[in-house]
């Protein structure tokens, strides 16, 4: 009854009538629908504030009240298109049996997986069992979003993720990921087999909680060579999007293989993703030109321009709406907002996108 009296007080607006759903699915809107990548974190006075009361970067993640309140923090100062899910990537090894923490100042850490350790496994009931505070902010961020913003899950890709669990962290550009590769290539598409069944189960279930679209974070796409990107990258995410759609067939899927260049459009032709998120190294005309034929482009404005401002922001975000004008375009930034950007030129982003 309480789920019932809800929906009837409060005014919802269906999934596919939301504007980022819509671009999604392929519709060419006159003002793109906008989020921006990490748009909850530490350039937010109140983030920074309520990370302080949490005691601790994790804790955010696993405490659905601080969850919640951190994802809405920016929606509700900038009234963004698209709130994402606050969390982290690694709380996918987390919820296998690998510890992590964070370093102050510095990111996240775990222990290393030594040649004499057994592969991680999935056992999906420990899994969601700790994951199970993330689901349960997904839900209450359905309940408590404004009716008209999306909601975005998300996860690491295998590949990502395994760079993570082999070295502990990212560094010396995932070398000694790419080590394992080749030296005992049997070891290494186990755990990126492993992975990539953990990411299917963890995004369905974050779609089954509530979420209206995910994400794939591949951050470290571009340390890989061609034929490693095409079986480390591109064939675990088809697997992810085939398991993903036999549930949920409706809902719309963005790939991130970051930093990868003239792949991104094999990328989208190989796994069929809805939407590419684009880093800000490729120009908006050769995107519109080589992506937007086959899927949503999101993306993808130089994320120093937070920092910085002024006429050369201005400048960027034309260029790109422009560029882009003629087929699905979501507004983001290339990468995540860094903490050092100005709340003040969010502002006049959104005032340039919107008018
Ligand atoms: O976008 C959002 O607002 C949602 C939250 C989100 C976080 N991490 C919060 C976070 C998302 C989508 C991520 C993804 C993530 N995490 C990625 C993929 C995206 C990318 O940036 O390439 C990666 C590689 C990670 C791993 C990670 N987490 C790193 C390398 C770091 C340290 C660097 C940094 O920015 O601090 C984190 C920490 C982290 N994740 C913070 C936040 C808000 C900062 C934690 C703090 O408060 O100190």
């Amino acid at each position: 009854m309480r789920l019932g009296q809800k929906h009837e007080t409060h005014a919802t607006m269906n999934t596919d009538d939301k504007l980022l759903i819509r671009a999604l699915k392929g519709e060419t809107l006159s003002i793109p629908p906008v989020w921006l990548m990490r748009q909850a974190g530490r350039y937010l006075p109140e983030y920074r504030a309520l990370r302080e009361k949490a005691g601790g970067f994790l804790n955010l993640c696993y405490t659905p009240d601080f969850a919640v309140e951190v994802t809405l923090q920016p929606i509700r100062r900038f009234g963004f298109d698209a709130s994402i899910l606050f969390s982290d990537i690694l709380v996918v090894p987390h919820a296998m049996g690998r510890d992590v923490w964070f370093e102050t100042g510095e990111g996240p850490r775990l222990n290393p997986l030594t040649d004499d350790e057994p592969l991680p496994t999935l056992n999906l009931e420990s899994f969601h069992t700790h994951l199970a505070p993330v689901y349960e902010t997904v839900g209450r961020l359905r309940e408590e979003l404004p009716k008209e913003t999306a909601l975005i899950g998300f996860s690491g890709a295998p590949w990502t993720l395994a760079t993570y669990v082999i070295a502990g962290r990212g560094k010396d550009e995932q070398a000694a990921a790419r080590q394992l590769m080749f030296s005992n290539p049997e070891r290494f598409s186990g755990l990126i087999d492993v992975l990539t069944d953990a990411v299917s189960h963890y995004l369905i279930r974050q779609i089954d909680a509530g979420a209206e679209a995910v994400q794939i974070f591949d951050s470290w796409a571009s340390a890989l060579a061609p034929n490693s990107f095409d079986k480390y990258c591109v064939a675990p995410t088809v697997k992810i999007v085939n398991a993903v759609r036999a549930v949920h067939p409706n809902t719309p899927i963005i790939g991130f293989p970051r930093g990868v260049g003239s792949e991104y459009a094999d990328f989208a032709k190989a796994t069929g993703v809805n939407g590419i998120s684009l880093d800000q190294t490729e120009s908006p005309e050769w995107a519109a030109r080589e992506i937007q034929p086959h899927c949503t482009v999101q993306g993808n404005l130089e994320p120093m321009h937070m920092v910085t401002g002024g006429d050369a922001m201005l400048a960027d975000i034309d260029r790109i709406r422009e560029a882009l004008s003629g087929g699905p375009h979501i507004f983001n930034l290339g990468h995540g907002i860094t903490p050092n950007a100005d709340t003040a030129n969010v502002d006049a982003l959104l005032r340039r996108i919107r008018g």
